[in-house]
């Protein structure tokens, strides 16, 4: 990604804010000077203005035990109570809080006051199921309204909740279920996707078989209504605990730093890492940026992320934040071309949705269907859009703006991470002179800079890594089961600085132009995967003795993963590459979900290592990307890359098919 984007600060096309969207904004331009005079204070106004607190706190920030900050500690709050009850209690129990559009068309429509009911229900059933403060609950569901209240419930009792995407495998299913140690398991029989109905249950009962000792029970919602294995004693419809439960539930005072969620993202080695987020702190900054970002009115708009909850931004954006500002949002559950194309604009058009937040590879992919499907919807209500999930480069950054918000409406481009819990870098409508491309500038009261390899920050102008210089409310807390990780992962690169893992660079004016991650994470269609995970999938095939992943350019996903295997000597024989590649794509999908899956296999006869026996996966990236191969003079056989791409040229190369355009709800 970093080469395709080596050019980007050249951009010179600028949107400075339309005066009168300015004079309307939340976001004022002085909220940088306050904050950055006392960052502290800044947030300590934020938490006290936009939550409703149970105990109101006194201490704001507690940094003597970094890098695990303690924010508004001697507070306590429930985060169920301030995304729902309150506004019940503040006469809004009527507003829509969620539009929920069904892929095959059906449609639920449910308000505050329902939110409330239901979020209270399932609270009951899950303390009648057993479960206590402090008890985790994985969460294996689709994008339908019973996985928003699934979260709330856990919250408001106090048990972190661990979403698992749904298109992860059983295999993946069961070592975040045993990461966790979940006592409880909510999913549904299945979902709707791509026009037909898929299974969920299914991957649920495979992950358990494989052992979970610590999961009492399964709790299923119906959703499809297709049959499914049932575990008498162990498995219990969400329908059947949830109407034999009372309506009201008083929620848990909890402390601010109680933990509200694991949330497993891909680093640098094998196994996922279980990030940490607390309450109160992560509440905070979350109804901040949403409220500031993208100039949020509940009263008035219709908001929609267009993410799945088993990601940071569903969680963040589709969960908290609209329900703690008492927003009305739109969740859909299918992709963004069933039964067509312009499914999108049609929902737009439908429910009138004025702010729209997606991925830059849905925003491509859009792009390449053509400008008539979006022309033939009426989006003259959308008022700002966000991007989020990866770089977006100036085309399609200006295509969104053109063609989905006809000129009118400002771009917002998001930087942040699982570990950031909300947004850390971006434009603030009204406010800023936007420029397409580029995050550009730390919110007020974040802290980045970019440094070079000796943490000294570099001039505008130049290029290095992405730091976090100071604290802030959303951070992670942790990794789950593994404080050395974190520590490990994050802090020791540059002493006392966040290491983000992308590259940045500053332009003239200091903005921050994201460049893509420098370790070995991929970013495909805004998602995370590790090389080394894939690797490790690869190579417990029996057929592969060894493999090497990396990340290579793609027009529509950012990036794509193309893998370079040897064969064990006795897979080699007879059977076709175009074969083997299949067996092996299909091999990922089972280790770990569809989205890891190689769009190219290259089988090969050596791999480029230096004399350490580290592979050196630039040059297979200059493969990948068909380029001239760079100095491989490092290597400790430097007849290795004419091997392979001699070995290239040759029938025994197999290319997968590209993978198809995901979406952000993929
Ligand atoms: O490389 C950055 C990229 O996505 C990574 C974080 O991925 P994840 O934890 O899955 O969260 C994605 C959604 C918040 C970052 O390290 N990234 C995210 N947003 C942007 C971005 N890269 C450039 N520009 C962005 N707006």
């Amino acid at each position: 990604m970093a080469d395709a984007l080596e050019n980007l600060s050249t951009e010179v096309r600028r949107f400075a804010p339309d005066p009168e969207f300015a004079a309307q904004a939340n976001a004022r331009p002085e909220g940088y000077a306050w904050a950055k005079a006392d960052p502290q204070g800044f947030w300590a106004e934020q938490a006290r203005e936009l939550l409703t607190w149970s105990t109101p706190f006194e201490e704001v920030l507690d940094w003597s035990g970094a890098p695990v900050a303690r924010w508004f500690a001697d507070g306590t709050i429930n985060a169920a109570y301030n995304a729902v009850d309150r506004h019940v209690e503040a006469g809004h129990g009527d507003r829509v809080a969620i539009y929920f559009e069904g892929e095959p068309g059906d449609t639920r429509t449910l308000t505050y006051a329902d939110l409330q009911r239901e979020v209270s229900k399932a609270a009951n059933a899950l303390v009648a199921l057993g479960v206590g403060t402090g008890d985790r609950v994985a969460v294996y569901m689709p994008l339908i309204p019973e996985a928003v209240i699934a979260m709330l419930a856990c919250a408001r009792i106090g048990a972190p909740h661990s979403v698992v995407f749904g298109g992860f495998s059983a295999e993946a299913l069961h070592s975040r279920i045993l990461d966790a140690e979940a006592k409880l398991v909510i999913t549904s029989d299945g979902g709707y996707r791509r026009g037909s109905a898929s299974a969920l249950k299914p991957a649920v009962d495979e992950a358990l078989a494989k052992g979970a000792p610590t999961v009492d029970h399964v709790l299923v919602v119906r959703r499809t209504g297709q049959d499914v294995e049932w575990t008498e004693g162990r498995d219990v419809w969400w329908h059947d605990a949830l109407e034999a439960a009372s309506d009201q539930h008083e929620p848990v005072a909890l402390e601010a730093e109680h933990p509200l969620f694991i949330l497993y993202t891909s680093g640098t080695t094998g196994k996922p890492k279980g990030i940490l987020h607390t309450t109160g702190g992560y509440l905070t900054q979350a109804a901040y940026t949403h409220l500031n970002v993208f100039d949020l009115k509940p009263e008035t708009d219709v908001y929609w992320c267009t993410a799945d909850i088993g990601w940071i931004t569903g969680h963040t954006y589709v969960v908290y934040a609209p329900l703690i500002n008492g927003a009305t949002q739109v969740i859909y559950e299918g992709t963004p071309d069933t039964p067509h194309r312009g499914r999108w604009w049609e929902i737009v058009a439908k429910y009138k949705v004025s702010i729209l937040y997606t991925a830059p590879t849905a925003i491509r992919t859009c792009m390449k269907w053509g400008d008539d499907i979006p022309g033939a919807h009426d989006l003259s209500s959308l008022r700002v859009l966000g991007s989020v999930g990866e770089p977006i480069n100036p085309e399609a950054w200006v295509w969104y703006r053109h063609v989905i918000g006809g000129d009118r409406t400002p771009v917002v481009d998001t930087w942040w991470q699982t570990e950031t819990g909300a947004i850390m870098i971006s434009p603030l409508p009204g406010v800023t002179t936007a420029k397409p491309g580029s995050a550009q500038v730390p919110l007020p009261g974040i802290a980045a800079d970019v440094v070079d390899d000796d943490a000294k920050p570099v001039p505008n102008g130049g290029g290095g890594y992405l730091v976090l210089t100071e604290p802030w409310p959303s951070m992670l807390r942790g990794i789950w089961g593994d404080m050395e990780r974190y520590q490990d992962t994050y802090w020791s690169r540059f002493k006392g600085l966040y290491f983000a893992g992308d590259g940045a660079k500053k332009d003239d004016d200091g903005d921050i132009w994201l460049l893509g991650r420098v370790d070995d994470v991929m970013n495909v269609s805004g998602h995370r995967l590790s090389t080394t995970e894939i690797e490790s999938a690869l190579v417990s095939h029996p057929s592969v003795a060894e493999a090497a992943v990396v990340g290579a350019n793609d027009e529509t996903t950012g990036q794509a993963v193309v893998a370079f295997v040897i064969l064990r000597q006795d897979a080699v024989s007879d059977r076709p590459a175009e074969e083997i590649a299949t067996e092996l794509r299909n091999h990922v999908a089972k280790e770990i979900g569809p989205i890891a899956k190689p769009r190219t296999i290259l089988v090969v006869a050596e791999l480029p290592k230096t004399r350490s026996g580290k592979i050196m996966r630039r040059l297979l990236r200059d493969i990948a990307e068909h380029r001239t191969v760079g100095d491989a003079t490092t290597l400790a056989d430097s007849s290795v890359m004419d091997l392979i791409s001699a070995g290239l040229a040759a029938p025994a190369t197999s290319k997968a098919s590209p993978a198809e355009p995901t979406s952000a709800t993929d």
